[in-house]
C-alpha cells in the first residue's frame, strides 16, 4: 500500500475506513437473556477483522428514536479457534441495544461494525492466568480461555459467578474444556442461588494460591470492586490486574472524522510510532491525534472516541500533550506516560508518541 502523504493539508471531514458492515450467519440462545451471534467475515475483510483474545466489537445498534446508538460487544470466539466471529449478547434490564439485539439480530441480518479493538488481552499465552467473571462478563474470558488452552502453554483458574445455574452461559463448553486439560484449567463456578453474593474474604481465601499469576476480571462494577480487593488482600500487585468495564457508550464513534482547522495557529509537529512504523505528522493543535492519524490514512485502534474505553492508548515518550477528557486511564497509566489519542491535543511544538500497549 502506498504511504499516506502527511505533507498535504488534511481534509476537513474524512470517511472512517474502519467501519464496515456484517452479517449475521447464526443465533445461538445460550440462556434465557443471553445469545451469541456469529458473524462470517467476507474475505476481502478478514484483515481488518483479525483480532486478539479479550478484545471486542463495538456495533451500530439501530433506533427509530436516536437513528442508531454504538455499544461494545466482547469477542467470546478465539482467534486461534474459530473461524467466524462471535459476540455473546445478554440483556440489560431496561437497556435498549442488548434487548433490540437479543430480539431483532437473525441469520441475515446486517450490522454495522468497528474493527476489533481494545487491550484487555494476555501479553503472552503462555502465562499462568487468573480469571474472573461474573455474568455476561464471561465473553471475552472465554476468548482468552480458549485461546490459552489452544495456543499456549501456561494453566487458567475461572471464578465464574452467576445468579443460578440457569443463568451460566458457556456452562457445557466450560466443563468440555476441564475435561479435556485436567491439569490446565480449573473453573469454580460460584452461584448466588446457593452460596449468597460473594464477598471479599470469601474470594481472597481463594485466590491467594494464584496471586503470581496475571489476573483479568470483568463483570459488573460492584462485583469487581469486591474482586480487585480480594486480590490485593491476598498479594496481588495492582500491575497484574487487567478489567474490563462495561459500559455503553454516549457518542458516535462511527462519525466522519472532523479535522479543526486553525489558520491563526501553526500546527505541532508529532512523531507515531504505530504498527511498527515511525510516522512524522503536522499536527493541527485543537484535533486530536486520534482524528489527525485516521485523516492521513493511518490504522490508529480506537472504538469510543469518547475518552471511554482506553483502545486507543499510547505512551507520550517526549513533548506535552493535553487530554480533553479521561474515563479510563488511572494515576498509574498517567505515572507511566500514557494517554489516549481519541483526546490528546499537543501543548509543546512536537511530541514523540508511541502505540506500543
Ligand atoms: C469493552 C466492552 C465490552 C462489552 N462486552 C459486552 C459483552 O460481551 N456482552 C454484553 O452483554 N455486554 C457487553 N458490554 C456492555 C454493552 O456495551 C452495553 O453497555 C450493554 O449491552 C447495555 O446496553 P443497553 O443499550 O442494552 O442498555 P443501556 O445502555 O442501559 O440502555 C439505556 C440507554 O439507551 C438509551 N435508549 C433507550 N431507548 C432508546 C432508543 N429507542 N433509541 C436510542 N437510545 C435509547 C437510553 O437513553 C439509555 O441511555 C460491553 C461493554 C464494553 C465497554
Ligand atoms: S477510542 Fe476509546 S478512549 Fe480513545
Amino acid at each position: 500500500m502506498a504511504e499516506p502523504d502527511t505533507s498535504a493539508p488534511l481534509p476537513a471531514t474524512t470517511a472512517n475506513t474502519h467501519v464496515h458492515e456484517l452479517e449475521v450467519a447464526e443465533v445461538i440462545r445460550e440462556t434465557a437473556d443471553a445469545v451469541s451471534l456469529v458473524f462470517e467475515v467476507p474475505e476481502p475483510l478478514v484483515p481488518r477483522f483479525r483480532y486478539r483474545p479479550g478484545q471486542f466489537l463495538t456495533l451500530r445498534v439501530p433506533s427509530d428514536r436516536t437513528g442508531s446508538v454504538a455499544r461494545c460487544y466482547s469477542l467470546s470466539s478465539s482467534p486461534h479457534l474459530d473461524d467466524d466471529l462471535i459476540i455473546t449478547v445478554k440483556r440489560t434490564a431496561g437497556g435498549y441495544a442488548s434487548n433490540w439485539l437479543c430480539d431483532n439480530a437473525f441469520p441475515g441480518t446486517r450490522l454495522t461494525t468497528l474493527s476489533p479493538s481494545g487491550v484487555f488481552t494476555p501479553k503472552s499465552l503462555d502465562a499462568d492466568l487468573l480469571m474472573i467473571a461474573a455474568g455476561s462478563g464471561i465473553t471475552p474470558v472465554m476468548s482468552i480461555i480458549k485461546s490459552a488452552l489452544i495456543a499456549g502453554t501456561g494453566t487458567s483458574y475461572l471464578l465464574y459467578a452467576n445468579r443460578d445455574a440457569s443463568s451460566v452461559i458457556f456452562g457445557a463448553e466450560l466443563a468440555d474444556m476441564m475435561a479435556e486439560y485436567p491439569d490446565r484449567l480449573v473453573v469454580d463456578h460460584w452461584l448466588e442461588s446457593a452460596m449468597g453474593l460473594p464477598t471479599a474474604e470469601a474470594l481472597t481465601e481463594r485466590l491467594w494460591p494464584y496471586t503470581g499469576f496475571d489476573a483479568f476480571l470483568c463483570g459488573p462494577t460492584l462485583f469487581m470492586n469486591i474482586a480487585r480487593s480480594a486480590m490485593v488482600t491476598a498479594g496481588m500487585a495492582e500491575r497484574h490486574i487487567h478489567t474490563e468495564i462495561y459500559r455503553s457508550l454516549t457518542g458516535d464513534p462511527f462519525a466522519e472524522i472532523v479535522v479543526a482547522r486553525d489558520d491563526a495557529q501553526t500546527p505541532a509537529t508529532a512523531t507515531v510510532e504505530l504498527d511498527g512504523r515511525r510516522l512524522e505528522l503536522s499536527w493541527p493543535r485543537q484535533t486530536p491525534l486520534l482524528d489527525v492519524l485516521l485523516a492521513n490514512g493511518y490504522d490508529a485502534p480506537y472504538s469510543c472516541r469518547e475518552g471511554a474505553c482506553s483502545a486507543c492508548a499510547c505512551t507520550v515518550r517526549a513533548g506535552e500533550i493535553r487530554m480533553l477528557r479521561n474515563d479510563t486511564l488511572v494515576d498509574a497509566d498517567l505515572a507511566i506516560g500514557l494517554t489516549l489519542a481519541c483526546q490528546s491535543i499537543p501543548l509543546t511544538e512536537h511530541v514523540d508518541i508511541a502505540f506500543d500497549q
